[in-house]
Formats: structure tokens, sequence, C-alpha cells
């Protein structure tokens, strides 16, 4: 099994730009214009297929939607922390160390001084081009036509030219923004498209070793947002994966298992950080903000194309026989055995865990639910027992995942 890296990134790009609007697509634009100033230089493929992979991740460094808010201004004064951050994120990916150092400096100015030590030339060709492209991307105006504000928009462009840009890039660039095209592209609804087109001769296939690292590095980024689900994908990668192997699945099932734990909670980055730590019960209102986040797991790995079941496999876990889970209120039939292992494991997993409204519960609770909701048609019962039988086994070993 592989999976296709640019269609992943590119979908996985998506739960990087969730804000108080919504879902963005900052990191597409980017990628966009990133690869449409490499066409217009006639740039090969090497380096498209590393600016593609630099553009569809330059802001993994972000931590909180406040700091993503500060670098929509055109002039940021010290973007510098989500810089160093995402480089670091990135060198622990294998297939990705190479676009590290991209993102370190994709905000260096071309007259610096800058964190890198690098000015001019010498800061990489892919940061420059991304840092002309991010910029051009803030200009964008919110609504009507794109064609009235391209002229101030390439003005602004131009004057940052020799100070904080390439003069030269910002030349190519200016030659792209002739283009009507260009702009419309950015704005209509056919941004995946054209960047499918564009995207031929970027062909790196992963395979599962990797998508695994990916997985946990995005893994990382959904359970740091809360000192309370620290760990917590990690944990329902870890028994899910044992217990798949344990109902027989074949090793590559298992280890899709595993990616499904991962990204079980992708949907996450859309809840305001304020809730993921409220001291209290959610209101009526805040709980529905909560019950989004499934169903982006489940569109942003659909755009990824493939491994065909997980999308299945991590975004049903609030599902439930019954039809009472959410948000596609499925029933048994729908729900295949990967899909309800993933559910089982994360009931688990969270009763065990501390929220800010209520401590772990004991394994004595936490079987007198499971078992109610076995006996209620809920949650499946041969799944149930065997995720009782791994976690009384491996106990201790499990909570220092
Ligand atoms: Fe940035
Ligand atoms: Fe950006
Ligand atoms: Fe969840």
């Amino acid at each position: 099994m592989s999976v296709d890296a640019g269609r992943l990134l590119w979908a996985l790009s998506l739960c990087l730009d969730f804000s108080a609007r919504g879902v963005g697509r900052h990191h597409q634009r980017v990628a966009f214009i990133s690869l449409s100033i490499a066409d217009e230089m006639g740039l090969g493929d090497d380096i498209r297929t590393l600016l593609f992979m630099a553009a569809t991740v330059h802001d993994i460094g972000v931590r909180e939607w406040g700091e993503r808010e500060i670098l929509q201004r055109l002039e940021v004064a010290d973007p510098w922390e989500h810089c160093r951050r995402g480089c670091d994120l990135l060198r622990e990916v294998g297939f990705l160390k190479p676009v590290a150092d991209t993102v370190f400096s994709h905000h260096d100015r071309w007259a610096g001084p800058n964190p890198s030590g690098l000015t001019g030339e010498a800061i990489p060709l892919p940061a420059r081009i991304i840092h002309l492209a991010d910029r051009v991307d803030v200009l964008l105006p919110d609504g009507g036509c794109v064609l009235e504000h391209r002229a101030a928009i390439v003005k602004q462009v131009v004057s940052l030219a020799g100070r904080i840009l390439a003069p030269e890039l910002v030349d190519v660039f200016s030659r792209v923004g002739e283009r009507e095209s260009f702009w419309l592209d950015l704005v209509s609804g056919f941004l995946s498209r054209r960047l499918d087109e564009m995207g031929s001769g970027i062909h790196i296939r992963l395979d599962l070793a990797s998508l695994e690292e990916l997985a946990a590095l995005f893994a990382r980024l959904i359970d740091e947002k809360s000192r309370f689900t620290y760990r917590h994908s990690q944990r329902v990668a870890a028994l899910a994966a044992e217990v798949g192997s344990r109902l027989g699945f074949p090793p590559e099932e298992v280890a899709l298992l595993r990616v499904a734990g991962l990204l079980h909670d992708l949907g996450k980055l859309s809840i305001p950080d304020v809730l993921l730590d409220k001291p209290a019960r959610l209101t009526p209102g805040e709980a529905l903000l909560f019950r989004q986040h499934p169903y982006y797991t489940y569109h942003i790995l659909r755009e990824a194309g493939e491994p065909e079941r997980l999308p299945q496999w991590a975004a049903y876990h609030h599902e439930r026989l019954d039809g009472t889970g959410y948000p596609f209120r499925l029933t048994g039939e729908k729900l295949d055995l990967g899909a309800r292992t993933v559910a089982v494991c994360d009931v688990f997993v969270a009763m065990c865990e501390d929220r800010p409204y209520r401590p772990g519960l004991s394994r004595s609770e936490i079987e007198a639910f499971l078992s109610e909701q076995v006996r209620g048609r809920a949650l499946d019962g041969d799944v149930v027992a065997l995720v009782l039988d791994v976690t009384r086994e491996l106990g201790e070993a499990l909570c220092a995942v």
C-alpha cells in the first residue's frame, strides 16, 4: 500500500487553516501562487516538488489561532516563533526533512536581518518564493471581485521589493499577475482541480511507515492543543492497532488502524483553543462546535483520496451502532469492524483520562459504562470484550505510550 504524498499534504493542510471564519485555504493558495511563480520561471520538477511540499505545510508551527491572525498582517514584526517550531516539527518526519530549512526561512527578509543569518540570494529560493506567495495571499480581499483589487495588490508587493521580498521574484510575480485567470483560479471553486493540473510532475509515493510518521506529526498538533488530551491520539492508535491485530487484521490494515487512531480527532483543530481547556461543562452552543470535529476529520481525509478506508475508520468514532452517534447518524450495518474498533478504543482512552470538568474514571466505572453501552447496542460487544482484555494485560504499558 502506498499513498500520494502531494494529495495527502494538500488535504491535511486544510486542518492548519481553521480560524474563527471556518476552514480557510491559505496553505493551498500559497502552494498555488508558489507553483505559478515557479512555472513562470521555468523551474524543474525537483524544485517544484520541494516548493509544493514546503508551501502546503509552511505554517505548521503556528500554535494558536491568535498567532495566525497576527500573520495575516502584511508586515509582521516578529514572525519567527512559528518558523522555528515548524522547522523542528518537520525535521521529525523523514520525507519532510528536506523542506525544514525552507520553512525556517519562509519569512526571511531580503535585506535581513534574519534568525537564519541569511540575506538576499543566500536565502533558499523556495523560501523566497513562499514568502512572496504568502504575502500575496494575505492581501487577497475577503469578498467582491478580485480583479478590481489586483492592481493594488501588485503595487503593495512591488513596494516590498528589495527590503522584504526578492526583487527579481517580484518582477516574475508582476508578470504572473497580468493574467486574469491567475486571480480567478485563486478565489474560484476550481483551485483543487487547477492545482491537480499544475501538480503533474510532483509524484512522491509514501509507504505505510512514512504515512504513520506523518500521521504522528499531526496527532501531536492535535493532542498538544490541550493538556488534557496530551497523547490521547497516540494512545487510541496504540490500542486500536493491538486490538486490530488480535482481531486478525492483516499487518497493512493494523498499520492503517494505527493511522486512523492518530488522525481520528484531526477535526478538533476546528475547535477554538479556549473551549478545549474550559474548566467547566460546555454550554449547549459550545458542545455543538465539538460535534463538528468528526465531520471535518472525514472530509479532510476524503480530500486525500486514499487510503480508501481511512476516512471511515478515523471519522466514525462518535457513531454508534444504534444510530445515536454523530455526525452522520450511521447504524451498525454501515460501521465495519475497523470503525467499531476505533470507536471503542476512543471511549476507553477518553474515560481513563482527566477532563477539565472531571477526573479520569476508575477501571470498574469504565467497565460498567462499556457494558451498559453493549447492552444498549451502541458499541460492539466483541470489540469491547477485546479492548477490556488488552487493557487489562497492557495496563500501565498502554498509559505510558
Ligand atoms: Fe508563516
Ligand atoms: Fe502563511
Ligand atoms: Fe473525537
